[in-house]
């Protein structure tokens, strides 16, 4: 089944649908919806976007398309950075969390070379991202927020996309806290 997707600004994201993301946000991570909710004030920004699958009146896949900046071995780049990627259980296995990454990577193969995107994941999950050309990066991967610097991931990897641009990189640092 094809169900429709798309893309829309952080101020796009009404009140209603900010409580369908928190729902289904909290169908997976065990946060309660208003911490959720309070989550998205305080970290999304004006200018990230939001992949949105609407099946009828209910979002049933969400993905965060956080906009960074960040240095590669010291080089300024653009960063999109995949978070918050979901999809309702009752519609898992039908391909939606494919179509996201799909759209999502094509967006930043469509951006110019001195960007690039980033996510962390577990290691059951390298699989799913692989089928779109992600890469696990093996270098380091840290965050600089307000000068203090620590590890991007939690999860088990980072992966990126196009490998092809972060080609020989050591080590990358993202402007901001981890997503
Ligand atoms: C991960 C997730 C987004 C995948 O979405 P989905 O719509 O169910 O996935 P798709 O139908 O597009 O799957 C495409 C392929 O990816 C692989 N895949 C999907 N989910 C997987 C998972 N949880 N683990 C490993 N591989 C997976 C499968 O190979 C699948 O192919 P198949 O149809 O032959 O089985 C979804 O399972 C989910 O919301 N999980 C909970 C939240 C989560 O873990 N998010 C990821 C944070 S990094």
């Amino acid at each position: 089944m094809k169900i429709p997707s798309r893309i829309v600004t952080t101020a796009e994201v009404e009140a209603d649908w900010l409580s369908a993301v928190a729902d289904l946000k909290a169908s997976h991570w065990s946060y309660s919806k208003d911490s959720q909710i309070d989550w998205f004030h305080a970290n999304v920004s004006a200018n990230d976007r939001h992949i949105l699958v609407q099946h009828g009146r209910d979002l049933v896949g969400y993905m965060h398309l956080a906009q960074r900046i960040a240095t590669a071995d010291g080089r300024p780049s653009h960063i999109v950075g995949l978070s918050s990627v979901v999809v309702s259980p009752t519609f898992r296995r039908m391909r939606i969390g494919a179509q996201m990454v799909a759209a999502a990577s094509a967006e930043i193969a469509a951006a110019g070379t001195c960007c690039w995107g980033l996510l962390q994941c577990s290691l059951p999950l390298v699989g799913f991202y692989a089928h779109h050309n992600w890469s696990v990066f093996t270098g380091s991967v840290r965050c600089r927020d307000k000068s203090v610097e620590q590890p991007f991931v939690r999860d088990d990897c980072a992966m990126v996309f196009p490998e092809a641009r972060l080609a020989g990189v050591l080590a990358l640092v993202v402007d901001g806290k981890s997503f």
